[in-house]
């Protein structure tokens, strides 16, 4: 949730860094320093198409006196990366929320660090942040060829053998196999950014894993809210209020506008933030935060749907 207000930046630089990748540097007017951020950061950016999306930081954010992000340009989009890629120039102005962090590192010992495609981003900060602090890493960059793949070369180069680049060529049979990374559980923190296939490659993979060591990051949002999305109806089960949420709505908006605060920060199932208890009903669960085992008890009420009349309430 985004209670700030937005900073006025300008575009200070924007450099195609792969297929249908640029990289935009924002500054303040007066080239001053900008609000303080950790790795995995992102900021929301108001695009000119009048949408507003997230984009992760990809330099360091101590004292920084620019902000620096990669935007693919959906090609399917609704209009907003290729907005940005079509109407934003070196000198253009916009509005940038100040940094907020879903994707946070935990302090470990060791790191798993997994992207596909434009998913490189809060990974290349995540990174550059351990080889500055001296803590050890792998990662493993997916991505359909390598001049889709941004900073293939610098990533090769600066991280040498802690990097595997893995190219499929888009075909799904030469996925990459992660296996070997998750046989044996340990006290490895996973990091995973891409798109939502390879997202459920690494949850189905670790699903033996401890959860608080699997991490993921999802800037588009899950169709929570599709064109055939059916209404169900949700009862509060603390205060018994039931609400409609309509074919057009998530869980998550519906009790806010009922009045109903409910904490949430990626509302893109990926954080855990919008947790709640399932009491009873058919949950259709749509995160990637939550293991099987947790499906009959809890829910995240940003992406999940129900089927009929479902009981949640705030965990204890
Ligand atoms: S707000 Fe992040 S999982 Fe719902």
């Amino acid at each position: 949730m985004i209670d700030d207000k937005p900073l006025r930046l300008v575009i200070a630089s924007k450099t195609v860094v792969a297929e249908d990748i640029c990289e935009f540097t924002l500054a303040s007017m007066d080239g001053g320093s900008l609000p303080e951020f950790d790795p995995g950061a992102h900021v929301t950016i108001e695009t000119p198409h009048g949408s507003s999306r997230r984009y992760s930081l990809i330099n360091a954010g101590v004292a920084p006196n620019k902000y620096v992000i990669a935007v693919k340009k959906e090609l399917n989009s609704r209009g907003g990366s290729r907005s940005m890629h079509d109407n934003l120039q070196a000198g253009s102005e916009i509005s940038v929320w100040p940094p907020e962090n879903s994707f946070p590192l935990a302090d470990a010992s060791r790191y798993l660090f997994i992207a596909g495609g434009i998913g490189i981003t809060p990974i290349l900060a995540m990174a550059n942040h351990c080889v500055e602090t001296g803590q050890e890493f792998d990662i493993i960059y997916c991505a359909r060829s390598a001049e889709s793949a941004a900073y293939h070369e610098t990533i090769a180069s600066q991280f040498g053998d802690r990097v595997i680049i893995h190219l499929d060529g888009g075909d799904p049979e030469k996925a990459y196999d992660f296996w070997d990374w998750f046989v044996t559980p340990s006290n490895v923190h996973v990091y995973c950014c891409g798109p939502k296939p390879l997202m459920e490659e690494v949850k189905a993979v670790s699903g033996h894993w401890p959860s608080k060591n699997i991490h993921f990051e999802d800037f588009k949002p899950v169709e929570a809210v599709g064109q055939d999305a059916e209404a169900f109806e949700v009862r509060l089960t603390s205060t018994g209020q039931t609400f409609q949420v309509e074919g057009n709505q998530s869980i998550l908006e519906t009790l806010r506008s009922g009045g109903v605060r409910v904490p949430s920060s990626c509302e893109s199932g990926s954080c855990g933030s919008c947790r709640m208890k399932l009491v009873s009903g058919k949950v259709i669960h749509r995160d990637f935060v939550l293991t099987s085992s947790e499906y009959a008890s809890a829910l995240m009420v940003c992406v999940s749907r129900g089927d009929g009349l479902i009981e949640i309430d705030f965990e204890s």
